[in-house]
């Protein structure tokens, strides 16, 4: 048995980190519970704040990786705007966003519900203009259509630090033309309440969204990316690799995925194999499918896939498929 002063002084020490969202320099930290209960929208809007809680929007600020960087710029001040953004209808969505001091709101709640849903005169932009006797309620251009990439893009145009401006890939190629939005494909939708934990809230089901932004660490979404498609032709086999995203892939400067694919024969002995490496340099570009010949044929093409989140880290496999070859 272990010393209780000791496993007092060892949950002490769990306790900080977590209140201070210090963990592992090479993982984004968890957002402490406690930083979500001090958000006001919180008391109303319960389930979209725990959403919201468990994405890199909220962790923006306390997200190591990012703290860790910043500390090595002679002007950090440039790397606040994104970060910890003052509501951004108080400005124009065309431009970089400004940051915020923590007077206004504390810096840990990083792209808050305010960044995106204050209106100039503090009244609370959304999809809907449901009337409610808890805050003014007015219905947007940035929550509806294709406003709502205009919004996403005011942070995610630009090229800084890491950061690879997807949005402009997004907008050069036309995506929205055919029917895509970054909220399309990185917010599921959810038919629910909006405000299910406020007593006076009206108990109407809405059709809203989840807040918790599907991104590469998920790997089922992350394997929307990369959409595979196989042809036989005259003595050999074509695979192609056509873009999932409304953008290149990957996104982030470090982020790199490696696809291997295998020919194999009826007893499961490789013939042939081809890896691809697709990274801030060979990304796989929206308009422009990547693809692979195999000379030959075979029974079985297998691809496989990892994602390497950075340059060090362990690999993270995302992606199995099989064709069974005719
Ligand atoms: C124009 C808006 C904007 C500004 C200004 C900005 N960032 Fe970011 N930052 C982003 C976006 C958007 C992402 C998410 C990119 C992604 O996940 O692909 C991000 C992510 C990051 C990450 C990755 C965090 C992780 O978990 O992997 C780091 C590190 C980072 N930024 C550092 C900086 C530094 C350093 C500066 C200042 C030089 C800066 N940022 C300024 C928008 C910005
Ligand atoms: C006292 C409870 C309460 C608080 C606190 C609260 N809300 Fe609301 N909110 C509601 C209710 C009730 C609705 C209307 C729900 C409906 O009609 O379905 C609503 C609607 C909304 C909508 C939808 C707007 C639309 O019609 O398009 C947004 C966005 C929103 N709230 C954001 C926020 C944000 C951000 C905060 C914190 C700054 C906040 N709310 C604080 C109760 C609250
Ligand atoms: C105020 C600036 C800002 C706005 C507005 C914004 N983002 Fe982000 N976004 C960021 C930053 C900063 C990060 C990365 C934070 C970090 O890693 O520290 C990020 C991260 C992401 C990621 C990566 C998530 C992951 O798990 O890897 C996705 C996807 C994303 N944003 C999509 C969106 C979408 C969709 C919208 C519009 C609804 C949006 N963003 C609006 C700044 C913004
Ligand atoms: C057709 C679906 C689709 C659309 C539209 C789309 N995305 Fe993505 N996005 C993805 C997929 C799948 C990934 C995971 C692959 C990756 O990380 O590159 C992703 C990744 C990201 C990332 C993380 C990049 C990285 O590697 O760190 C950001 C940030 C992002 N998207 C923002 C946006 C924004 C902003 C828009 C709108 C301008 C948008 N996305 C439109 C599907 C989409
Ligand atoms: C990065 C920007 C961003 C942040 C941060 C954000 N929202 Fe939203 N929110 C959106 C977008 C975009 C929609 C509209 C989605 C749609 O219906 O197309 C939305 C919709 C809503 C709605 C309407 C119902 C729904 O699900 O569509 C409510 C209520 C809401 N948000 C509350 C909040 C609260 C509370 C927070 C903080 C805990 C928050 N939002 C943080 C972008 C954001």
């Amino acid at each position: 048995m272990r010393n209780p002063i000791d496993v007092l002084i060892a949950l002490a020490a769990v306790l900080i980190l977590a209140a201070t969202g210090v963990g592992r320099e090479d993982e984004p930290a968890s957002l402490p519970l406690a930083t979500v209960e001090a958000v006001s929208c919180t008391e109303c809007h319960r389930a979209i704040a725990l959403e919201w809680a468990d994405s890199l929007h909220a962790r923006a600020w306390v997200d190591p990786i990012y703290q860790k960087a910043v500390k090595k710029k002679r002007r950090p001040s440039s790397c606040y705007g994104c970060h910890i953004p003052l509501p951004l209808h108080s400005g124009d969505l065309a431009k970089k966003p400004k940051p915020r001091s923590a007077e206004s709101e504390p810096l840990e709640h990083g792209i808050s519900c305010r960044s995106c849903h204050e209106g100039p005169d503090g009244e609370i932009l959304g999809p809907f203009g449901a009337e409610t006797e808890a805050h003014r309620s007015v219905q947007s251009p940035s929550f509806v259509g294709a406003g709502r990439d205009q919004l996403c893009a005011s942070c995610h145009r630009t090229n800084i630090g890491p950061v690879i401006g997807v949005a402009k890939d997004f907008e050069s190629t036309r995506q929205a033309d055919r029917d895509r939005s970054c909220v399309g494909c990185h917010m599921s939708f959810e038919i629910r309440e909006l405000a299910e934990s406020d007593p006076n809230g009206p108990k109407i089901e809405r059709k809203g969204r989840n807040h918790r932004i599907n991104g590469p660490s998920d790997p089922e979404f992350l394997e929307r990316a990369f959409q595979l498609s196989l042809e036989a032709e005259e003595g050999a086999l074509r695979l192609r690799i056509a873009n999932g995203a409304g953008h290149r892939v990957p996104g982030l400067i470090g982020r790199r995925f490696e696809l291997t694919g295998r020919l194999l024969d009826e007893e499961g002995q490789e013939l042939a194999s081809q890896t691809a490496t697709f990274d801030t340099f060979s990304y796989l570009d929206v308009t422009k499918p990547f693809e692979w010949v195999f000379k030959g044929t075979g029974a079985v093409l297998t691809v496989t896939g990892l994602h390497f989140p950075t340059e060090k880290s362990r690999p993270i496999p995302f992606l199995n498929e099989r064709f069974e070859i005719e």
